[in-house]
């Protein structure tokens, strides 16, 4: 059995990006080459040409390790005295939302010279969790982690007026979606700066994801690959279900997004009984804009979720048999039993955060801390598939982060390309079924470098901005000094002397290692 990488650093935390990329070299007959040499072949892959064995491991790095780290001159943030104010922000939706939205607040605050008031996690939403920031994540670990990057303040300050203190009060503003770089610099910082603060709510999607500048893009990799660590107690937590299923050897986890919000969104509902049609109508009148659609339209375009079966039919077209073990993060799935039966005839060893956790788990898993145990173990297991990436967050992130985390195997459907094979196979042409499938499924990428291609969003794919190569053909390929995080810390020290501002030292060794760890 393979021990992978991600446990390991699960439970000793520090474990250097090379030694990651060591593991993944080992791997000698790669996924990679395998899966680009088969655009050279033609038509007809049999099951003999998938070797399923391959599927769990990593793919290959080709010399490629994720690295952040800046690669240029990086000015250090603002003193106090020079901040221009004051940011906070209200995220909202889910985990993974939020996530995004945390990344964006920081770039935000970078780019204004401002001062960023620990984000505020949406608390009244569908997930009904009252956690916030300090009930997700490690905060000391964001904030120095974020150090050498922005100044990060835990609430506003106050301000005495009459004698008395009182807390600044935020401008609120609304920004637009996806605003520019140049609206953050002009209009909100012109608020900023004559009112001291400003509150942007709501604040999902509110800073465009393009931003032609590789240090910012690598910044955001800081916060989210290395800043974003989860609490202790949920990493605890996953780390006894990451480490009972490996007990076990080596598993998948798939990300079943077969529930009731998704599909009244994708409005794929023909195939659901007349009552839960009229729910999944009902809701989706009341949380998304009206629009026409057309089952078969919707499918034909790659719109609608994967059902559990044909998840099911995919992975045994490629070659996992009924012993293969997999977790399943997933919310409530609709429609129940029905839909989980001929899935679960085919895969019977499956799992999900109630039946392997610790007793307790059910207490510390609702909402968001659920969610990131999901999240957890997911980015952990030694494949991984998401049903749905559309406007997954969750599936989204774990793609890019899988990425960033060592290459590890995402297999990832290509939902359009697949469904005229289902709706062959449902009208009962099943000649060749597995055999199209595996045509399909064998043209993906699945986790080795790959360069990311419009419309490809940087959040599932960093890469070329947040990797780098050491014995590199492009100069600008290469690795950054190890020592980089020295040579800030040295700038950030002696600014901090020409201004005479007392901060306190923290080890280096602590800095350094946290750099190209490949964190979690
Ligand atoms: C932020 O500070 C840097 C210098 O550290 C400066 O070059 C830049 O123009 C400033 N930007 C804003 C918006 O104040
Ligand atoms: C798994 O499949 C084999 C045949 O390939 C069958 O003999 C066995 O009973 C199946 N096991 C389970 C648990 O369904
Ligand atoms: C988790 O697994 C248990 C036991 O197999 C099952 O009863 C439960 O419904 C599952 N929960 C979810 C959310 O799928």
């Amino acid at each position: 059995m393979r021990r992978g990488p991600g446990e390991a650093s699960l439970r000793r935390r520090r474990v250097p990006a090379r030694l990651l990329v060591a593991v993944a070299a080992l791997v000698t007959c790669t996924i990679w080459l395998w899966s680009s040499s088969t655009d050279l072949t033609l038509t007809s892959y049999k099951a003999q040409d998938v070797d399923v064995n391959k599927l769990w491991r990593t793919a290959n790095s080709n010399g490629w390790r994720a690295s952040s780290a800046p690669r240029s001159y990086w000015p250090p943030p603002p003193t106090e005295s020079e901040t221009n104010g004051y940011l906070r922000v209200r995220c909202n939706g889910g985990l993974n939302q939020q996530r995004t939205a945390i990344c964006n607040a920081v770039v935000a605050a970078r780019i204004m010279n401002a001062t960023l008031v620990l984000p505020e996690l949406d608390t009244n939403s569908f997930w009904r969790d009252e956690s916030g920031f300090i009930g997700i994540y490690d905060v000391p670990h964001f904030i120095k982690t974020l150090k050498y990057d922005v100044r990060i303040a835990t609430s506003v300050p106050d301000i005495i007026t009459n004698r008395k203190a009182k807390k600044l009060k935020a401008y609120q503003i609304r920004p637009p979606r996806d605003a520019s770089v140049t609206w953050y610099t002009t209009v909100a910082l012109e608020k900023m700066k004559s009112y001291g603060a400003i509150y942007l709510t709501p604040f999902s999607h509110r800073l465009a994801e393009d931003i032609n500048d590789p240090e910012i893009q690598r910044l955001r990799c800081r916060v989210n690959y290395h800043a974003l660590r989860f609490k202790p107690n949920i990493m605890k937590t996953s780390s006894e279900i990451v480490n009972k299923l490996r007990s076990e050897g080596h598993f998948m986890s798939i990300h079943l997004r077969f529930e009731m919000d998704m599909l009244a969104f994708a409005g794929c509902i023909d195939i659901f009984t007349p009552q839960e049609q009229k729910i999944l109508i009902k809701y989706r009148k009341e949380n998304f804009a009206e629009k026409e659609l057309v089952y078969r339209e919707r499918r034909l375009i790659g719109k609608c979720p994967l059902t559990p079966e044909e998840v099911g039919l995919i992975l045994r077209a490629l070659g996992f048999d009924n012993t293969t073990h997999i977790y399943l993060a997933s919310g409530e799935l609709f429609g129940g039993k029905r839909f989980m039966r001929p899935f679960k005839a085919m895969f019977p060893r499956l799992e999900n955060h109630s039946s392997v956790g610790p007793g307790k788990l059910e207490e510390n898993t609702r909402g968001l801390a659920g969610s990131a145990v999901d999240y957890m173990v997911c980015l952990l297991s030694d494949n991984f598939m998401p049903t749905y990436d559309g406007p997954s967050n969750f599936a989204n992130n774990l793609i890019g982060h899988r990425l960033y985390y060592g290459f590890r195997t995402t297999i990832t459907p290509n939902r359009k390309a697949l469904a005229p094979i289902f709706m062959d196979r449902e009208v009962g042409s099943t000649a060749g079924f597995e055999e199209r499938v595996r045509q399909v499924m064998m043209k993906t990428y699945i986790g080795g470098p790959h360069k990311r291609i419009h419309p490809e969003p940087f959040n599932t794919n960093s890469w070329p901005e947040c990797f780098c190569q050491e014995n590199p053909r492009n100069h600008a390929d290469k690795c950054p000094p190890d020592n980089i995080y020295e040579v800030l810390e040295n700038q950030f020290r002696s600014e901090e002397n020409e201004e005479s501002i007392e901060v306190k030292a923290t080890s280096q060794t602590d800095s350094i290692s946290q750099t190209e760890e490949t964190v979690i």
